[in-house]
């Protein structure tokens, strides 16, 4: 199946950049929000990656207008009649996904796939929202999508084979790798990531280093570009506590779950997005 036009549905710390991977790959894109603010952020955020490769000589000004012309932001569902492919990248919670499966259940062609950037749902639920079981797939990008070439294709208990491959082929027409992985919990990134930083979270609460002396450590001997307290403000500590959370529940206490991560997020100091977590983040 040839991707003609995708949707993108949530504009945020994800979102606009996944609609601009796609843009950038010459695809029109829709990108749907409920809060004009955040269209208004996602769409920034695409003409700012673009922006940059402007400012370095790398591509034309004219050229960087077309590709922005292609993704159009909206509040509404109407221009999502001739999708072939939505990527859902809205919060991690079952009951938002399931909303809106079942609102692009309603408004996208029968041919369409819907897909989930979940970090650790159930594909299989979300599924069972829709009529199309089979043509549910997760489609999980890394942080920040513009850069991370790797694409986890899930696959939910319906998914059918066709639907998976044409997510794998959607994978490289965006110039990603994908590969394939059943439903189990972190799928296959995120178990590896976080048995490593569970490690770095438990060790600062036992010796109560500062989060920022970590941060500096590790960044300075390049075993990570950014430390992993400034790396999860970038990520957003609500999306990162829950696939803690989950992988604690589904794995037993070889996850750890940082504390301190869980009061920000009661306090909803959430990282980046919000202005503050671990750190303070000007806008
Ligand atoms: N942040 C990451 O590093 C990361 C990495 C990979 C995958 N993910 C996954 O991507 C998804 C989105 O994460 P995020 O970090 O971008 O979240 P986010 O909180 O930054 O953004 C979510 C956006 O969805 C919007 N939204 C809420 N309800 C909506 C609805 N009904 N319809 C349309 N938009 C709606 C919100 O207004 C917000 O702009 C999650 O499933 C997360 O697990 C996140």
């Amino acid at each position: 199946m040839f991707v003609f036009k995708a949707g993108v549905v949530g504009a945020g710390t994800m979102g606009g950049e996944i609609a601009h991977v796609i843009a950038d790959a010459g695809i029109p894109v829709v990108l749907k929000d409920v809060n004009q603010k955040f269209v208004d952020q996602g769409l920034e955020k695409a003409r700012s990656l673009w922006q940059a490769r402007v400012d370095a000589g790398k591509l034309d000004p004219e050229e960087q207008q077309r590709k922005l012309d292609l993704i159009t932001g909206t509040l509404g569902y109407e221009s999502f009649g001739d999708v072939d492919f939505v990527v859902e990248a809205v919060p991690e919670r079952i009951e938002i996904k399931q909303t809106v499966f079942s609102e692009l259940d309603e408004v996208t062609p029968g041919h369409a796939i819907l897909a989930s950037n979940t970090s650790s749902l159930s594909v299989t639920e979300m599924a069972l929202a829709t009529s199309r079981p089979e043509r549910v797939v997760g489609f999980h990008f890394f942080y920040p999508a513009s850069v991370m070439r790797l694409i986890e294709v899930i696959e939910g208990d319906e998914t059918s084979l066709g639907t998976v491959q044409a997510a794998v082929n959607f994978a490289q027409a965006i110039r990603k790798t994908a590969i394939r992985c059943g439903e189990a919990p972190g799928f296959v990134v995120n178990r590896i990531l976080n048995s490593s930083v569970s490690e770095l979270w438990r060790a600062q609460e036992e010796t109560g280093i500062d989060v920022k002396e970590i941060d500096r450590i590790v960044a300075e001997s390049k075993a990570a570009p950014v430390g992993p307290f400034y790396l999860c403000d970038l990520l957003g500590l609500d999306t990162v506590l829950h696939v803690a959370e989950h992988l604690r529940d589904s794995y037993g206490d070889r996850f750890y779950v940082h504390a301190r991560m869980r009061e920000l997020v009661a306090e909803r100091k959430l990282g980046a997005k919000t202005g503050e977590g671990f750190y303070e983040h000007r806008s």
